[in-house]
C-alpha cells in the first residue's frame, strides 16, 4: 500500500488554487509529527495486513465516537493528549486517505505497532511500517506539503513542529524477550543489547534531523516488567518481572546519555529525553495516589491480571477505565497516558531533559 503518497498527483493539479488558500495558517499553526510503535500509532495498522492491530471493540469504548480506531487505548493516547494540550486536531495515520489537502498542516502520524528500533522487531506482525519506512513517509509527506505551499514554507513548517518518537519496548518485548533463546539474547548479553539498541537508536535520531525535525521528545521504555502480560507470564506473586525491568533500567539511562552528547554535537536541545519509566513507576507504585483501584490488572483481557492474550469482545472488560491504570496486557488507560503527558509538559529534570514542553513552547512562542 502507498497510501501517504497516493493524492501526489491531485495536490499538483489544485497546486494554485491550494497555495493561496493555506499559505497564511502556516506561518502561525505548531505541525505534530509522530514516529514509533503502539503506544503512539493513531490508526496506520488499520490500512496493513497484520496481526498488530487496535480496531475492533472494545478498544475506543471511551474515545469521543466510541468507536475503535486503531488507537490501543480505552480513549486517547499520548499524542492525542499532546495534541489536545496544543490546542490542534489529532493527528492523521500517513496512510489515512483524509490526510489530505488542510489536513495536512496539522502534521501527520507515522506510528506503525509492533515495530521497534531494529528492522528484526516484530517480524511476526508481517506488514507493519518499520521505523526506516516511516521516516521515507516523512520526505514523501515533506513533497505532498511542498507541492501545496511551496518548499520554503514546507522546511519552516517542519522544522517549528513538535516531534514525538517512541520506541524500544518491542525491541524487547517482540525480539529479545520474546522467546527463550531468541536469535538477539544469544547474540548479546542484556547491557550489551541495551548499548546496540542505543547506537542504532541515534541513527534514526540522526536521520531525523537531517529531516528537518528541530524539536524531538524522545521517550524511554516503560518498567516493562510490570505490564500485565509480564505479570501475567513471567512474575512470581504479582511483583514486577525482573529481567524487563532491568532491561529499561539499562536502556533508558543509556539513551539519555546519547541523547545529551546528541544536542552537545549539534549545539542545540533538539532532543528532549522523556522519563516515562518514572511516570510509570509513579502510578505503579502508588495507583491509589492516583485514582486507580490497580495497576496490576488490565482492564481489558483474560488469566491472571486479565494480561494473558488479546484484548478483543470476549475478554472481561472493567466497568471503570478511569479505575485501571493499564487498558490491556501492555498499554496503558487513557486515565494513565493523561499522567504521563502532564508530566512531559510540567515535569521538572526527574522527568524532562533537557527541558519540559511548557518550556519549550514558551521558548519557541518568540522565534
Ligand atoms: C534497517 O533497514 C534500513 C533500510 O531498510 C537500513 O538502512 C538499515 O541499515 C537497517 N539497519 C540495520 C541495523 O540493519
Ligand atoms: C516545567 O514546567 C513548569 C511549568 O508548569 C515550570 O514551572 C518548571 O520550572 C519547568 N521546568 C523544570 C525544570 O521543572
Amino acid at each position: 500500500m502507498s497510501g501517504c503518497s497516493s493524492n501526489f498527483i491531485f495536490l499538483n493539479v489544485a497546486l494554485g488554487v491550494l497555495m493561496c488558500a493555506f499559505t497564511p495558517s502556516v506561518v502561525d499553526a505548531r505541525a505534530f509529527f509522530v514516529f514509533g510503535d503502539s503506544l503512539v500509532d493513531n490508526g496506520n495498522n488499520n490500512y496493513l495486513a497484520t496481526t498488530a492491530r487496535a480496531d475492533s471493540p472494545p478498544y475506543g469504548i471511551d474515545y469521543p465516537t466510541h468507536q475503535p480506531t486503531g488507537r490501543f487505548s480505552n480513549g486517547l493516547n499520548i499524542p492525542d493528549i499532546i495534541s489536545e494540550r496544543l490546542g490542534s486536531e489529532a493527528t492523521l495515520p500517513c496512510l489515512s486517505p483524509e490526510l489530505q489537502g488542510e489536513k495536512l498542516l496539522v502534521g501527520a502520524n507515522f506510528a506503525s505497532a509492533g515495530i521497534g528500533i531494529l528492522n528484526d522487531t516484530g517480524v511476526q506482525f508481517l506488514n507493519i511500517i518499520r521505523i526506516y519506512r516511516q521516516l521515507q513517509y516523512f520526505e514523501e509527506y515533506q513533497q505532498r506539503v511542498a507541492a501545496l505551499i511551496g518548499p520554503q514554507q514546507t522546511e519552516q513548517l517542519v522544522n517549528k513542529a513538535l516531534v514525538l518518537i517512541t520506541l524500544g519496548g518491542n525491541d524487547y518485548v517482540n525480539n529479545y524477550f520474546l522467546v527463550p533463546y531468541s536469535a538477539r539474547s544469544r547474540q548479546f548479553s542484556l547491557p550489551d543489547y541495551g548499548r546496540f539498541l542505543v547506537t542504532e537508536y541515534q541513527k534514526i535520531l540522526e536521520r531525523l534531523y537531517e529531516l528537518g525535525a528541530r524539536r524531538v521528545i524522545v521517550t524511554g521504555t516503560g518498567p516493562m516488567g510490570c505490564v500485565p502480560a509480564e505479570l501475567a507470564t513471567r512474575s512470581r506473586g504479582g511483583q514486577c518481572a525482573t529481567e524487563p525491568n532491568k532491561a529499561a533500567a539499562l536502556f533508558n539511562p543509556l539513551l539519555a546519555q546519547m541523547i545529551q552528547q546528541l544536542n552537545n554535537d549539534i549545539g542545540s536541545d533538539v532532543f528532549i529525553a522523556a522519563n516515562t519509566a518514572q511516570s510509570h513507576k509513579d502510578f505503579i507504585s502508588d495507583p491509589q495516589a492516583f485514582g486507580f483501584v490497580t495497576s496490576k490488572i488490565a482492564c481489558c483481557g483474560q488469566g491472571p491480571y486479565n494480561g494473558v492474550g488479546l484484548c478483543t469482545p470476549a475478554s472481561n472488560l472493567c466497568a471503570d477505565r478511569s479505575k485501571y491504570a493499564f487498558w490491556d496486557p501492555f498499554h496503558p488507560t487513557e486515565k494513565a497516558n493523561r499522567i504521563i503527558v502532564e508530566q512531559l509538559f510540567n515535569g521538572d529534570s526527574t522527568y524532562m531533559t533537557p527541558m519540559n514542553l511548557s518550556t519549550i513552547l514558551a521558548l519557541d512562542k518568540d522565534v
